[in-house]
């Protein structure tokens, strides 16, 4: 199959590209605007290629998409605390760079996939969402992310057009970059840097193993019945405080090191997907949690040449505004 991969530089996409060069044998061709979050180097080692611009552009998204069998988008801006501090790029990229992709998708009858969040359902105290639930969500970023959803249900809906949508919890895995929790912790604590937790530490969070959610939405991608969203949830939930503490145990870092911070405006208590749906295509998640992170500490301790240049570049500063502090 010939996919058109946008923001496939990125962390999730970055992974479904070696997961479908690697084990299905696609021609993958990424567009990727090459934000702070897109690097070529998470693609270093997989054969693809590559077209640098926004999905925005329809000029580009036009020439990207000739001759593709398929559009996967993850392209997106991704961090709920910057969407907080400047959501304007969340909007352009999420509903008008969704508009183009669709439009252009429309134009040459190419099936879509739309890669969304758990975020668009909103908290949930108890039990688990599905794919009926209601679209409640809190932030700028969940905001924008669950109106591309909505547009994309609309070109089925109005034009036929096949699309589908696939609904991720939180993942973590190589190559995220350490402004969300898991890298940021690993990153810190390797370097004996405090470890800044939220609020009472208390949100619970359901996390997916990055090449376990890579591999649902290529299921999704293949079995998946056209105008149907799908939820592809991680199999185990967690305290962000209990994440803090098993990432302090596999590095051998000291308690001490974690700092109570301000919490996050708006803050999700708590998400949870029931994905029933997808299972029932053949999906199932392969990784549980403390594998996963093992997996993921080591990866982290042992690609400093990943990380390095993002610490000592631009994310300094992003790091001392966030925080209120300079990273050690
Ligand atoms: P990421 O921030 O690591 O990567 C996003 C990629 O999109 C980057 O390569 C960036 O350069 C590119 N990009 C941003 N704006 C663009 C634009 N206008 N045009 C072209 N490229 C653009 O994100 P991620 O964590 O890999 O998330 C990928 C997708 O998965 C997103 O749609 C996100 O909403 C969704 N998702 C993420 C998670 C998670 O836990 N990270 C969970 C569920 C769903
Ligand atoms: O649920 C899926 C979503 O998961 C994706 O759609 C988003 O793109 C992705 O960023 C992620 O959103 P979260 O807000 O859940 O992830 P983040 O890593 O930013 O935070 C995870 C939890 O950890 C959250 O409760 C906030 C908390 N946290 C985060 C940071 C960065 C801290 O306590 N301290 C921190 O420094």
């Amino acid at each position: 199959m010939r996919l058109l991969v946008c923001g496939g530089a990125g962390f999730i996409g970055s992974n479904f590209v070696r997961v479908r060069a690697r084990d299905h044998g696609d021609d993958v061709v990424v567009l990727d605007k090459l934000t702070y979050a897109g690097r070529r180097e998470n693609l270093q080692d997989v054969e693809h290629e590559f077209v640098h611009g926004a999905i925005e552009d329809p000029a580009v998204v036009t020439a990207a998409m000739e001759g593709v069998d398929a559009v996967v988008n993850f392209a997106a801006e991704t961090h709920v605390d910057r969407s907080i501090a400047e959501p304007d790029a969340f909007v352009t990229t999420h509903a008008l760079g969704t508009y183009v992709l669709l439009e252009t998708a429309r134009a040459r009858r190419v099936r879509y996939v739309q890669v969304s969040t758990d975020e668009v359902y909103g908290s949930i105290e108890e039990g688990s969402f599905t794919e009926s639930s209601p679209l409640a969500p809190s932030s700028p970023y969940s905001a924008t992310k669950a109106g591309a959803d909505l547009l994309v249900g609309s070109y089925h809906h109005t034009y036929g057009l096949e699309t589908l949508i696939c609904r991720g919890s939180n993942n973590y895995g190589p190559y995220q970059y350490p402004e969300k929790l898991i890298p940021l912790m690993v990153l810190n604590a390797l370097h004996g840097d405090r470890l800044p937790v939220y609020g009472d530490g208390m949100n619970v969070r359901n996390w997916l193993y990055v090449e376990d959610f890579a591999r649902g939405i290529g299921h999704v991608l293949e079995h998946g019945v056209p105008g149907e969203v799908y939820n592809v949830g991680g199999p185990d939930e967690t305290t962000n405080l209990d994440v803090v503490r098993s990432i302090i145990e596999y590095v051998g870092a000291s308690e001490e090191l974690i700092e109570f911070v301000t919490d996050r405006p708006g803050h999700d208590r708590r998400y949870s997907l029931g994905s029933e749906k997808v299972r029932a295509l053949g999906w199932e998640a392969q990784v549980r949690f403390a594998e996963g992170l093992r997996r993921t500490v080591d990866w982290y301790r042992d690609n400093a040449w990943w990380w390095e240049p993002i610490r000592s570049g631009d994310y300094r500063a992003y790091y001392e505004r966030q925080y209120g502090r300079a990273l050690g």
